[in-house]
């Protein structure tokens, strides 16, 4: 059977020999070690002791205190002091080192074997408890690695200088490296080119102690680029202060790249659009002047020759004055239908816009739609220093267009107010009405074409489209148009 062994580091020989003595007869194993040579961490730890007394002036009293922490933490074998007296800058230091007893000299037989037997016992059960607590520690560590090696969402722990400290088996399956490499690297090395903002670097999220999310690339060992959501909160130690951070990792490397393909054949149907609209509008311009200017000016001519055969016609008594009835009749037919031709060729595209601008082209479709209507229209376009391209001219103007067909077909509004002026570098555009009031689901339906078509008329020139409504108080649309660089 195993004996217990009792390592004594005395300073004195005789003293140290007396102690042996006593522990020998009582059963245990002993050696000395003789404090002139200076006992080492080491050298007691050759001896394999299952305890020491340690005598502790026989050095300065502080380096055997010292040698007696070490003894306990690293070795972990108790220690029992033995002092000479028990003054208390001594016992204090001796504190410290946390001894299993402290006795004093002369030592009795009796004291020693209780504090002998105590220690060993405390020993003990600390060690049993120590073992129980790594194997709970142990367990809880395997389930918890478990659990984070398993989770569909990569997870790294990172120190506060962005040091990876942990990375589970998702993570390490996202980007393509072994465990090892990835520990002790900084996240930042592992970023996709470009991504490197401010908030990855290592203080990442230190400032608030709450989730939160990122969209980041990272570079795949295979030189791949994936993409993920991280949700990041920080981690802080017991004192509070920021010690690194947590991050949870979605991989959306597919959802992204179904969304740039969307996001590019949204573009390409956006450009569509609107190179149909612009041929659109080049069309409407040409035959709304081949009809003004070639039909308008043959109706004219018709007129004119009208006006030449009535002067010829014969006497009235001879049948003169049915043929002269005729005429009138054909002149006035005339007229009507020149002014049919200009209303046509004016609703395709005005002459006015091209030819006096935007405020004139707006002045004249408020006339008309008034006309039309008989709904009261209130004029304020105070922009007469703008200058608009005519592109730009042309989406201002149709959406008016558009905005007053609407207030016709759906307000049952009895006045509309237009109004044009600058405002803080843009052009502002407000159409409002005193129906009732368009509905909010209305407002982005995708079965809204008119007002999609408004949007996507304004939006190559960086301008927005508002629209809000009040049951029973109206509708009102405003455009705002920056006025700088943006215009085409
Ligand atoms: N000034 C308004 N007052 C009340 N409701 C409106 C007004 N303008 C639009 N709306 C509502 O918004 C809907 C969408 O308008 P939008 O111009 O997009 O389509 P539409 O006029 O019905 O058809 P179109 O494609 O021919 O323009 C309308 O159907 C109408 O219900
Ligand atoms: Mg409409």
């Amino acid at each position: 059977m195993h004996k217990t062994k009792i390592l004594i580091i005395e300073g004195d020989p005789a003293a140290a020999r007396d102690i042996e003595r006593t522990l020998s007869s009582l059963g245990y194993s002993t050696s000395s070690l003789i404090a002139d040579k200076k006992p080492t961490l080491s050298l007691v730890k050759k001896h394999k002791p299952d305890l020491v007394l340690l005598d502790i002036v026989l050095e300065k009293a502080r380096r055997g205190i010292d040698l007696a922490r070490n003894i306990r933490d690293g070795l972990d074998i108790p220690v029992i002091f033995i002092a000479p007296t028990a003054d208390k800058r001594t016992l204090r230091m001796a504190q410290r080192a946390e001894p299993f007893g402290y006795l004093l000299k002369p030592l009795e037989e009796k004291t020693l074997e209780f504090a002998v037997k105590m220690s060993l016992a405390r020993h003990a059960t600390e060690k049993m408890f120590k073992e129980r607590a790594a194997r709970i520690f142990e367990e809880s560590e395997k389930r918890y690695r478990q659990l984070v090696d398993n989770i569909s969402e990569g997870i790294i722990i990172q120190d506060k200088n962005g040091i990876i400290t942990s990375a589970n088996e998702k993570f390490l399956g996202m980007i393509g490296y072994k465990r090892e490499e990835v520990i002790g690297r900084p996240v930042t090395e592992l970023l996709g080119e470009g991504w490197l903002r401010k908030e990855e670097g290592p203080k990442a999220g230190a400032e608030e102690d709450r989730w939160k999310s990122v969209e980041l690339a990272w570079k795949r060992k295979d030189g791949k680029s994936i993409y993920t959501i991280l949700s990041r909160k920080p981690i802080y130690d017991v004192k509070g202060r920021f010690s690194g951070s947590v991050a949870v990792l979605t991989d959306i490397t597919d959802r992204r790249e179904v969304e740039m393909e969307l996001r590019r054949s949204h573009e390409e149907l956006r450009s569509l659009s609107l190179h149909l609209e612009s041929i659109r509008e080049k069309e409407s311009k040409r035959i709304a002047g081949e009809i003004h200017d070639q039909l308008g000016q043959q109706l004219t001519a018709l007129k004119i020759d009208l006006s030449w055969l009535a002067n010829r016609i014969p006497p009235l008594e001879e049948g003169g004055k049915e043929i002269l009835e005729k005429i009138g009749s054909m002149s006035d037919l005339m007229d009507k239908t020149i002014q049919t031709v200009q209303k046509i060729s004016a609703e395709l595209r005005p002459v006015l816009l091209d030819d006096l601008g935007l405020v004139p082209a707006i002045e004249w479709l408020a006339q008309d739609f008034e006309n039309r209507t008989k709904i009261k229209c209130r004029l304020q376009l105070c922009c007469d220093n703008v200058a608009l391209t005519p592109d730009c001219s042309t989406a201002i103007f149709r959406i008016s267009q558009e905005a007053l067909t609407n207030v016709a077909r759906h307000a049952r509004a009895t006045r509309v107010d237009i109004n044009l002026r600058e405002q803080n570098g843009a052009l502002v555009l407000k159409i409002s009405d005193n129906g009732k009031g368009i509905m909010e689901d209305k407002i982005y339906s995708p079965s809204s074409l008119g007002l999609m078509g408004m949007r996507e008329r304004i939006r190559p020139f960086g301008g927005e489209l508002q629209i809000t409504g009040m049951p029973r108080k109206g509708t009102t649309l405003s455009v705002t148009l920056p006025l700088e660089t943006k215009q085409k």
